[in-house]
């Protein structure tokens, strides 16, 4: 059964998951009460919960008010100064955690390296103060493209001391992504590396930097990071522009200053802290921007809630640096908790199926946050593999990313957590800042499949076109009542498409672009995307980016994405082409397509099938009807209303559009 497809067999799912009871004896939240008592704390009483919860975080100026919303400007912790580092790293330098490993990271290859507390902070500190010397101050944004490295993380907690917003580009999008984001953002500094170890070979990022760099007006300096090494890969640094990494950090002296050790300036709460790119339904990605006391809060009580985290627990979350989980849950929400994290560079599958397995078995990881496309993948190849290794140092499993299917769930559940560690489900977004929805371990039993209840702070609903609610078990939208300290602030000098896109859908509400159920014990069932933004593999992609990529070729007249359901990666991506007159439709053109889409986004974003056709369906006011061509990509026959087609002969040409 296709994952994306389970919605009324997930409502008939009724296995009950109750956590053991030696989990709940530890728990931190240990019953369904507990959670439902600070829950309502937290929704009736903010100050109060919110001043609680944060006592550990490094506060400069305590705030005065807990939020102030007026659309489309919320703020939270209002008055409140703080440098977010501080919280991260400094403040556990004056504990027994100064020693503690920070992060442990594994190559691809094979190396590997520790930071501890005090190392890490010792090397946000000198980046930090290197990036002064480049020049960059409080607001000026830093482009960050890199892959899963130490430094990545050193780099976005440099920026963060500095009050200089990141952005961060997964390594996966081409020069041309890169471009578009460093420029809408407006970067004035690019931190890269020379490559990244992908399965084996090298993804020579900066190249491919070097060609976005030809139109970037305003980046003035360009740092190296070189993680490959000369032999492999070939790099021209172009001169006044472009230094080494090492060289850049040595020009700041050996051990950083005293001012960027002792005393980091504070920011007002409100500061911003980054930008992040994500897919929406047009074809510019929108810039979503977070600020600094909210986000940390949300990420801090998140991270130490939702995974039950204790200063013993090696926890490792396997999302790429390059999305919001890389931000939260391995850089803000886990350190600013104190926690040991494991951070991997490689794929799952490299030299084999058995890489992720025995990364838990070697460095004894006790906590593992992982998305259920990956599961799904380890289900294909085979139970062998976990097989070979000692998993027992695990004791809680996290989902992200989209739906988990009962099967990857019970999978997991058996296969990895030898049935005796609790799942948690998260549900969130990259607007959102930090998990929103989440199966509390030990305090609730799980739903395989479900999402489970809001968090601190969250008041979610299930509604109709106007707002109204739903019943239980009836589908709806997903929305979120009232603001939440993590929530994004605005798109990236763009306050109107954040209003229009999340605050103006639904009246009074934020519309999550979820189609969701809620069930008679108040579980969420999040059925996924019902905007036009696609989940492949983990990856969100909106289906007008992959469209106007595809009309920017010069012999696409028009083009129309869809997703199909796909059992391994959620969504299989199946586009729909029409060429211009002339030109000739074939193998020859699928292949330039796919290669026109690596070069215009990623190689993430490339078609799982490109389906020439004379026509698209379209109504008669001329929008494209992608309801009937997702029917068609599935393979089944088109549901619903055709009333509104202006051409019905069209339906049945697409039929018979090969399928490859
Ligand atoms: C989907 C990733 C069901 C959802 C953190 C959301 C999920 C989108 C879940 C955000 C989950 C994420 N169950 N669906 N547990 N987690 N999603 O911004 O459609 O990359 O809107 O953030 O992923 O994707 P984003």
């Amino acid at each position: 059964m296709p994952p994306t497809d389970s919605i009324e067999s997930l409502l008939k799912e009724e296995r009950r998951f109750h956590p053991d009871p030696t989990f709940v004896r530890h728990a931190r939240v240990g019953s369904h009460h507990a959670y439902a008592a600070m829950h309502k704390q937290s929704l009736d009483e903010p100050e109060i919960f919110w001043r609680e919860q944060t006592v550990d975080l490094v506060w400069r100026t305590p705030w005065k008010t807990f939020s102030e919303w007026k659309l489309p400007h919320a703020k939270f912790f209002v008055g409140a100064t703080l440098n977010l580092t501080e919280s991260c790293l400094d403040r556990h330098l004056t504990t027994s955690r100064r020693t503690k490993a920070a992060l442990v990271w594994e190559g691809e290859p094979g190396d590997s390296r520790t930071l501890t507390y005090f190392e890490l902070h010792r090397e946000v500190v000198r980046a930090a103060a290197a990036l002064t010397d480049l020049g960059v101050k409080a607001g000026d944004r830093v482009a960050i493209y890199m892959g899963m490295v130490p430094e990545v993380v050193v780099a976005m907690l440099a920026c963060a001391r500095l009050g200089a917003p990141h952005s961060v580009v997964f390594a996966g999008f081409s020069a041309e992504a890169l471009r578009d984001r460093i420029n809408d953002c407006g970067a004035k500094v690019l931190l890269t590396q020379d490559g990244a170890w992908r399965r084996g070979s090298v993804v020579p990022l900066k190249a491919m930097a070097d060609v976005a760099l030809q139109q970037t007006p305003t980046v003035e300096k360009v740092v190296v990071l070189r993680r490959i090494g000369r032999g492999e890969t070939q790099v021209v640094m172009k001169h006044g522009r472009d230094v080494w990494w090492d060289d850049w950090l040595s020009r700041v002296g050996p051990g950083p200053s005293l001012d960027h050790a002792k005393a980091p300036p504070a920011f007002d709460a409100e500061h911003p802290l980054f930008v992040l790119y994500t897919s929406g339904s047009t074809g510019k990605p929108k810039g979503v921007l977070h600020t600094t006391a909210g986000y940390l809060a949300g990420v801090h009580v998140t991270t130490k809630y939702v995974f039950d985290l204790r200063d013993d627990d090696t926890y490792w979350c396997t999302a790429d640096i390059g999305w919001v989980t890389g931000h939260s849950y391995i850089v803000y929400g886990p350190l600013s908790c104190g926690a040991t994290c494991v951070m991997f560079e490689g794929a799952p599958n490299f030299p084999d199926w058995g890489r992720f397995w025995s990364v838990i078995e070697r460095h004894g990881v006790t906590v593992l946050y992982t998305a259920p496309t990956a599961i799904r993948a380890f289900i294909r190849a085979g139970d062998e593999w976990p097989a070979r290794y000692d998993l027992s140092s695990l004791r809680l499993l996290g989902s992200v990313g989209e739906p988990i299917n009962p099967e990857a769930w019970m999978w997991y559940h058996r296969v990895v957590g030898k049935e005796r560690c609790p799942i948690v489900d998260t549900w969130w977004q990259t607007e959102t800042g930090s998990i929103m929805l989440a199966t509390l371990p030990g305090a609730v039993f799980a739903k395989p499949g479900s999402t489970g209840l809001p968090l601190f702070g969250v008041e979610v609903g299930v509604v109709k076109d106007r707002g109204e609610d739903c019943s239980p078990g009836e589908g709806g939208k997903l929305v979120v009542k009232r603001p939440w300290p993590s929530m994004a602030r605005t798109l990236w000098k763009d306050d109107d498409r954040y209003l229009k896109t999340y605050w103006d859908v639904i009246p009074n509400v934020y519309f999550t672009g979820d189609g969701a159920r809620r069930d008679e014990d108040d579980y969420l069932w999040v059925v996924g995307r019902i905007d036009d933004v696609l989940n492949v593999a983990g990856h969100r992609i909106g289906t007008a980016e992959i469209e106007s990529a595809l009309v920017s070729h010069p012999s696409v007249a028009e083009a129309a994405a869809v997703g199909r359901p796909d059992e391994l990666k959620g969504h299989a991506l199946v586009v729909f082409v029409t060429v211009k007159a002339g030109q000739k439709a074939g193998k020859e053109l699928k292949e330039a397509l796919a290669a026109h889409i690596d070069k215009e986004i990623g190689k993430f974003a490339r078609p799982d099938s490109i389906r020439f056709t004379d026509a698209l369906p379209k109504t008669r006011s001329g929008k494209i009807m992608r309801r009937l061509l997702k029917d068609i990509a599935a393979g089944g026959e088109t549901q619903g209303d055709t009333s509104t087609l202006e051409d019905l002969g069209v339906l049945a040409k697409l039929r018979a559009t090969e399928e490859d």
